[in-house]
């Protein structure tokens, strides 16, 4: 064999073993290589592609594990050729013939079979195809994703979905691998159990035998991995679905899978450390990132205060420079206003660049469409700025201005005023748009960062409350002072590849009275937390271990490591962004008798307002 032929069989067959011989087929299509030259061979499977070269017929056949190409001879094909003339695109074949080399001039080096094709003897069609509402070979890209997920089932023929698919096989094989040798048990938990709160709305299930009352589909397996823990398993995990009524994004679903784990007896460094080995084993195993141990660790504060943002993508510079301290006796009216309100002044030096006005306005829009009010935009020039802002400052104040954000001559440079949350949400993704605008993102280079020392607790201004930043049963760093909440740090850990986030977890709260804590401050009634977590809060009075844990999003890890644009195209059925199955029509109204047996009567069909 060839050594390209090698390597592109390794990769379509790894260790799949031959299919047992029938009636159908002995082997499979890409397994029809130059070391099976001469042999006879029966494969099956769907006409990729017909050509017709005169007297002969070529007929790509297709198999899960490829294409190889087959030749119908009118003088040595007997029947099989006149049925070849009828064949059509996604026709089902069973065909044998021998294994001939191809000319030199007609190896096709796109195939890892392209070396040899099959000189047919005989064929059966097995089934007929209508024509596809779209080309399963030479797909391109101005097929609607509405119309592929409509005939999702021919979509899945498709090379890349059939990859992407087998990718995530080969991930969760390594995962459950790693996880099975590291004493993990793998228990399965409830789908139709009561909220779970990860701060998203609800999927709610009536009851019938309970009319009047709702099961609610888990959020994540979290109370009950806690409880597991409790039972003393020690080491769980599960792949599992979660149910999240949130609106839908190119890497959210309203359900998701997530690798669920959880552990008894750790503390931060434990649990991180186990997972470090479990992402290199499985990256190891699928040819992902390299892992370094220990991986690099971030406090939020320093990630925020850095990129704006808790889930930074370390490929690249730009970062935000907090620019108060020079402007503190500033006149110019907006960063004044600003900074007497309390807010901050931030910015980025994005380099030397030349960016024509109009893009420049367009940075403007920008960034008031992602919540500033503004945007400045300056270049260095001299020791001052060209800029519409450069005569509101002193030259001072430019200055140190250019000294906090080493500019050098024709830098660009971009600040925001606003309060702390918005100048971070806005530079932080500007950033982003930079970074690819101007190329600065080498996609070959992996970055894995864990975000350590996340706040306990974050107030909504809107709501006026705190809310927890990970979830209730995340345990505080030391003591937890009541009176301060927006000081608690919690035992949280995020990890980030490459700026998305892919897995979060935390220690969990083992004491009831610290639980309590922090419902109070959460807002959360005594008689609320009981009746909601009524029956978590009653096993951590049962003698709880010190427990912890992690869950990974599967459909968003499978999808950077298939660099797929949206997490869509890593899930076999997935839904679209208002949550329809376009292949089944779900969700879809229900008759009258179903809804009487469940005691739910429609209030007003249509959409839900807002
Ligand atoms: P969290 O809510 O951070 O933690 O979820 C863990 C991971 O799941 C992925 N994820 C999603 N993926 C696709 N679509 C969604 N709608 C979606 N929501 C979340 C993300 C995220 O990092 N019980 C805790 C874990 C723990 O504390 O152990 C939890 O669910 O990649
Ligand atoms: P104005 O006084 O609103 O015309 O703003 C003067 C300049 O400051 C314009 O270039 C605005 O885009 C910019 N600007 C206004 N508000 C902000 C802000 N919050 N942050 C940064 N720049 C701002």
């Amino acid at each position: 064999m060839s050594s390209a032929e090698q390597a592109g069989a390794e990769r379509t067959l790894g260790d799949l073993p031959e299919p047992s011989a029938n009636g159908y087929r002995d082997t499979w299509c890409g397994r029809v290589l130059t070391d099976r030259v001469d042999d006879d061979v029966r494969v099956a499977g769907w006409v990729n592609r017909r050509r017709d070269h005169g007297g002969l017929i070529f007929i790509d056949l297709r198999d899960r594990t490829g294409i190889v190409q087959l030749v119908f001879h009118p003088d040595t094909s007997g029947p099989a050729f006149e049925l070849a003339h009828r064949l059509r695109a996604e026709d089902v074949l069973s065909v044998s013939g021998k294994v001939v080399r191809r000319d030199a001039e007609t190896i096709n080096p796109a195939l890892p079979t392209g070396e040899v094709e099959v000189a047919i003897a005989a064929a059966d069609l097995l089934a007929d195809s209508e024509t596809p509402p779209f080309q399963i070979e030479g797909y391109a890209d101005d097929v609607g994703e509405d119309t592929r997920l409509r005939y999702r089932y021919l979509d899945l023929r498709r090379a890349p979905m059939r990859e992407a698919l087998l990718l995530r096989h080969r991930v969760t094989s390594a995962m459950r691998e790693f996880l099975g040798a590291e004493g993990f048990v793998d228990v399965e938990t409830p789908v139709l159990t009561r909220s779970t709160p990860e701060g998203a709305r609800d999927f709610l299930v009536p009851s019938r035998q309970q009319q009047g009352s709702f099961y609610a589909l888990p959020q994540s397996p979290q109370l009950y991995k806690q409880l597991l823990m409790v039972s003393g398993f020690e080491r769980y995990f599960q792949i599992a679905r979660c149910f999240r009524d949130e609106s839908t994004r190119a890497d959210r679903q309203p359900e998701f899978t997530q690798l669920d784990v959880e552990m008894s007896f750790v503390g931060v460094d434990d649990v991180l450390e186990v997972n470090e080995r479990l992402l290199a084993h499985v990256f190891g195993a699928v040819g992902g990132p390299e892992v370094t141990v220990p991986m690099e660790r971030m406090a939020y504060a320093e990630a925020m205060e850095r990129f704006g943002t808790d889930r930074p993508d370390l490929r690249f510079g730009l970062e935000l420079v907090d620019l108060g301290s020079a402007l503190q006796g500033t006149e110019f009216k907006v960063f004044k206003s600003v900074l007497e309100g309390g807010g901050s002044i931030r910015g980025i030096n994005a380099g030397k660049r030349e960016v024509p006005r109009k893009e420049l306005d367009g940075f403007i829009s920008r960034a008031q469409e992602l919540g500033a009010k503004g945007l400045v935009w300056a270049f260095r020039e001299g020791d001052g700025w060209r800029s519409p802002t450069a005569k509101f400052l002193s030259d001072a104040e430019l200055a140190e201005l250019n000294r906090l954000l080493g500019a050098e001559e024709g830098d660009l440079l971009l600040l925001v005023a606003d309060k702390r949350p918005v100048t971070d949400a806005v530079l932080g993704q500007m950033r982003l748009d930079l970074g690819e605008r101007f190329g600065l993102i080498d996609e070959n280079e992996d970055r894995l960062v864990w975000i350590v020392d996340f706040p306990l607790f974050l107030y909504g201004e809107a709501e006026k409350r705190w809310d927890a930043m990970h979830h209730p049963f995340t345990s505080p760093v030391g003591e937890l002072d009541p009176s301060d909440p927006g000081a608690a740090l919690s035992k949280a850990y995020d990890v980030v590849w490459n700026g998305q986030e892919i897995g979060g977890g935390s220690i969990r709260i083992h004491d009831a009275k610290v639980q309590g804590q922090v419902f109070d401050v959460l807002g959360i009634a005594p008689e609320i937390a009981e009746a909601r977590f009524g029956f978590l809060l009653e096993a951590l009075r049962y003698g709880a271990p010190p427990h912890g844990g992690i869950a990974y999003g599967i459909d968003r890890f499978v999808q950077r490591l298939a660099d797929a644009d949206t997490i869509r195209d890593v899930i076999a059925f997935p839904k679209t962004a208002s949550g329809f199955d376009l292949l089944t029509g779900a969700p879809a109204p229900v008759d009258a008798v179903q809804l009487r047996e469940v005691g739910v009567a429609i209030h007003k069909p249509g959409k839900a307002g807002h």
